[in-house]
């Protein structure tokens, strides 16, 4: 029986070394390796300015952190996405105000966010579902027709690209994550990255505290003030020397989990019972990040039983995301939520699996996989 997990980290002996490096060396942190990541990533990006961070959570805090966002204020969120999203607006005391996700790609249903802005909205939050860009001209219309600042959630979106443009770099920031099973990974960390100078300096300063000097432009050691709020969100060292070599490999990963995903959806189609949602159309480049299976209302409540079915046979199949934010507890209970009002979302939520295709896996695996699904609906009572 093969053993195909959801996600694995491909760690090479080139990292183990760059790890070793640092360990061998002085600096944990504050150190060349995150710079180099830094710029290593802008240029993979074309980002005028990247700045790591601890995670994308953190980034995307830092985000509205810098927009001073708090109490009274409110931020579109699409509701088909992870918690992280919107609990970035909640720790800032601001609302997320939640939107509806698009049948066809799972994205935020853009023709739906207008009616959401409000006085009090300060900004849109967007997520390339699984990879797949958001129609990002629609959405700056309506942030520059009421003057919002715009947040691309791009966790899932390494190699997403927008008419031919990266995403991240369609809004005023973008946010990357390094978690395990994503792109490239530094154990945890992530990446923030704009277009726009003051935003990156501030946020750069923001993530460390406020200090106004970094450690090592300091005239005297210990000697610094702090003129703004901040926290600590850096990436150390030894995550960004792991970020650099696995950013070196980016290409061959996104090829492959192309060729994966494509393979996959191919054979997927002789099947009935399942849709697959959107991954690319002229000027929307996916990054692939898994193939998300949508199942029809008659084998729906046989899911749990499925994805058991899977797991027995070795498929590590997952669901992304298992609720609809705003039906999650914490959120429900606080905004008062109904169960019925993302519909869109719910169906995704409630009726999709998410199948890997990640680079750790090869054409055998797909098929192994789609067999696998295939026996699994019409064996699973
Ligand atoms: C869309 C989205 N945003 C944010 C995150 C959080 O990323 P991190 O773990 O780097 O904070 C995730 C994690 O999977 C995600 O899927």
């Amino acid at each position: 029986m093969r053993q195909i997990p959801f996600g694995k980290p491909i760690i090479g002996q080139e990292e183990k070394n760059a790890v070793l490096d640092v360990l061998n060396g002085t600096t944990l942190v504050h150190g060349p390796k995150a710079k180099q990541f830094e710029k290593d990533f802008a240029a993979y990006t074309k980002a005028p300015y990247a700045v790591s961070v601890a995670s994308c959570t953190a980034g995307l805090h830092l985000a509205y952190f810098y927009l001073d966002i708090g109490p009274g204020d409110e931020v579109i969120v699409p509701s088909e996405t992870h918690v992280a999203t919107a609990h970035a607006v909640e720790l800032c005391g601001a609302k997320p105000v939640f939107v509806d996700a698009c049948e066809k790609t799972g994205n935020i249903d853009v023709s739906l966010i207008e009616k959401k802005v409000s006085k009090k909205t300060k900004a849109i939050s967007v997520v390339h579902y699984l990879g797949m860009p958001v129609d990002m001209d629609s959405v700056n219309a309506i942030a520059k027709a009421h003057k919002l600042f715009v947040v691309e959630d791009c966790a899932l979106a390494l190699g997403t690209y927008y008419k031919g443009i990266h995403a991240g770099l369609h809004g005023d920031v973008g946010c990357f994550s390094f978690y395990p099973v994503k792109h490239i990974t530094t154990a945890e960390g992530g990446m923030l990255i704009t277009k726009d100078q003051k935003i990156a300096h501030a946020i750069e300063k923001q993530k460390a505290f406020g200090v106004d000097t970094p450690v090592n432009e300091r005239k005297v050691a210990g000697v610094y003030d702090v003129t703004i709020l901040g926290f600590n969100y850096r990436m150390n060292e030894l995550e960004a020397a792991m970020g650099i070599e696995q950013l070196k490999r980016i290409d061959g990963f996104l090829a492959k989990r192309e060729t994966n995903y494509k393979f996959l959806g191919s054979r997927l189609k002789e099947l009935k019972d399942i849709k697959l949602l959107q991954s690319s159309c002229d000027g929307y480049k996916s990054s692939y990040y898994c193939m998300s299976v949508i199942l029809n209302e008659r084998i729906a409540v046989k899911r749990e039983a499925i994805m058991g079915y899977l797991k027995d046979k070795g498929v590590g199949a997952s669901i992304y995301y298992p609720r609809p934010v705003p039906l999650l507890t914490y959120y429900r209970k606080k905004y008062k939520y109904e169960r019925d009002s993302f519909p869109v979302a719910s169906e995704i939520s409630y009726r999709s699996i998410a199948l890997p295709v990640g680079p750790h896996l090869n054409e055998e695996d797909m098929e192994y996989i789609f067999h696998t699904l295939r026996s699994a609906i019409t064996e699973v009572k």
